[in-house]
């Protein structure tokens, strides 16, 4: 299965790359860059949603499912970035936003206009419990209450994020038949699957039974609660199975990727399906969010994924849209280039279908707006300063030393490019055999040529080491299997194998790449030395 294999990158349009010099990425600016990706070594692109839309939530709400905002090019810059991915094997993936639409989508125009409008079931109104007072107590994700009064018809709405967010209903199933001819049309473009947006939050309890609340209050100001009644209802499995069931009408194993921020493996393995029938790589928020370097717990999570997925692909990321970048998240502010190149080297080596975060491979660092009123998301504005939102992790991508680093003409980027572009960007990290960048194209490219690191299966091993985390892939045939060996402290530290029960009966390893740089050579598994979050891949039979 090709997505097995494949490394994910994410783009987020708006940030990519300009080509038109009006300050914000386009479909062409994609385009453009395709030779970049593809001399990164990797298989698909998953694209963050650039249909029409307000861009209250930068796209997050959309306006019409079947068209690309103006903002972003046209459906023939769409098809002309299929085909010119396509030459270079580059598979894409669409953003799926099942869970809600924009206020202005004409389906809520319609379902807002009346009460007896026959789109009116097609999203969550409600009567409030008396005079001014919502339905109950839900929140939204984004702050404040979940309802929104609608005077013209006088009920509430419900909305799981921004209130131009409103939910749909998806107990009727229009709404359904409608989202699935929605993923038809993308799949008849030649799409290779979707990332699903928020899709545990499809259903919410039909007898709105208050959430349970949690002590505290958040950034927001808002009481603490358990969103218990609006997330991981049983009923999102019936739709994912639903959803497969249209992605498979498809030759070509198009697949589903599902934003599941679960919160263990038990509810993370349910998404695959009883029977594999469900989501085939749902995102793992477990690994992504450890957010310290702690060799038990990724060891613990890793041996979870690898005794609990039944069956199923893990997939593993640790950047994206919603969150600091990991170079400030575990950098400790000494050793960030190691630390760096740790995490790649996890990410990039378990048997987790890996997905990278535009930008992560050059260490683009969060950079968050100094003042409120530099805030362009939402959540930034009505957090602040406790919650800056997440312009930190979208600035623009930094291509070169030019203005704006190369991503735009213009003078005014949708979002300031940050002052470290000087040294970290493309074109100067590309002349450097030492950057981060080519540690990641090395390890792409291992991932690719080596047999146990395509198909090994992940044996964890050094299990009680409190600070290097070490895994085998083991090849399933006969040949080189392959040791990770990653120090998760600040200490160096000398290691000892015995990898003797797991089949290996050599004394050595071959080095294949390793931080600090060492020249290949023969490693004594009796005694492997790591520099301070140093990290080692080595071959070993
Ligand atoms: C997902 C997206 C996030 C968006 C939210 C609402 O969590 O990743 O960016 O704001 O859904 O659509």
């Amino acid at each position: 299965m090709w997505w097995k294999h494949a490394v994910i990158y994410e783009i987020y349009p708006r940030s990519f790359q300009d080509s038109n010099g009006d300050g914000i990425g386009d479909l062409n600016g994609i385009t453009q860059r395709l030779d970049y990706l593809k001399d990164l070594g990797i298989d698909a692109i998953w694209i963050t949603p650039m249909y029409p839309s307000p861009q209250v939530d930068f796209g997050y709400d959309i306006a019409d499912y079947t068209a690309i905002d103006t903002q972003y090019g046209t459906m023939a810059d769409f098809d002309r970035l299929m085909k010119e991915a396509k030459a270079r094997d580059i598979r894409v993936i669409m953003d799926l936003v099942p869970n809600h639409t924009s206020d202005k989508h004409p389906w809520f125009i319609e379902s807002s206009s009346s009460r007896t409008n026959p789109k009116r079931d097609w999203y969550i109104w409600r009567d409030g419990k008396g005079p001014g007072q919502p339905p109950n107590n839900w929140q939204s994700w984004f702050g404040h209450s979940a309802w929104k009064f609608d005077p013209r018809t006088g009920q509430f709405y419900y909305h799981h994020f921004y209130t131009e967010q409103p939910d749909l209903n998806w107990r009727n199933p229009e709404v359904r038949k409608a989202m699935y001819n929605v993923m038809r049309f993308w799949l008849d473009h030649g799409v290779a699957g979707f990332r699903l947006d928020a899709v545990s939050r499809l259903f919410e309890d039909p007898n709105l039974h208050d959430d349970p609340l949690l002590p505290g209050t958040n950034a927001y100001g808002d009481q603490n609660i358990e969103h218990k009644y609006t997330d991981n209802l049983p009923e999102v499995h019936e739709v994912l199975k639903e959803m497969r069931q249209v992605v498979d009408e498809y030759p070509g194993n198009p697949v589903l990727i599902s934003e599941t921020d679960e919160p263990n493996i038990a509810e993370l393995t349910k998404l695959y399906g009883g029977k594999l029938d469900e989501i085939q790589l749902p995102m793992d928020f477990q690994v992504a969010d450890v957010n310290q370097l702690s060799a038990a717990r990724f060891r613990e999570l890793v041996d979870q994924v690898e005794n609990n997925s039944a069956g199923g692909q893990p997939y593993f990321f640790f950047n994206n849209h919603d969150q600091d970048r990991t170079w400030d998240r575990y950098g400790e502010g000494i050793h960030n280039d190691a630390i760096a190149r740790l995490l790649a080297t996890l990410l990039l080596t378990t048997r987790a279908t890996p997905q990278l975060y535009y930008g992560e491979e050059i260490g683009m660092v969060t950079t968050p707006p100094a003042r409120r009123e530099d805030v362009r998301d939402p959540i930034g504005k009505l957090g602040w300063p406790k919650e800056k939102g997440r312009d930190g992790e979208r600035t623009p991508m930094q291509w070169d030393t030019s203005m704006n680093a190369g991503f735009t003409t213009s003078l005014t980027p949708w979002l300031p490019v940050p002052p470290s572009y000087i040294q970290r960007n493309v074109a100067v990290e590309e002349k450097n055999p030492d950057s981060l960048l080519n540690f990641y194209k090395q390890l792409i490219r291992l991932r690719r040529t080596q047999p146990a690191l395509r198909d090994g299966a992940q044996i964890t091993v050094n299990c009680h080491d409190a600070d290097v985390l070490s895994y085998l892939r083991k090849n399933v045939a006969d040949g080189e299997s392959v040791l990770i060996v990653l120090n998760m402290s600040n200490k160096s530290k000398t290691v000892a194998f015995n990898l003797k029960p797991q089949g290996i009966t050599g004394s050595s390893a071959k080095s294949l790449l390793t931080y600090p740089r060492a020249g290949a050579g023969e490693v004594p598994l009796n005694a492997v030395s790591l520099a301070p979050f140093g990290t080692l891949i080595a071959a070993v039979k």
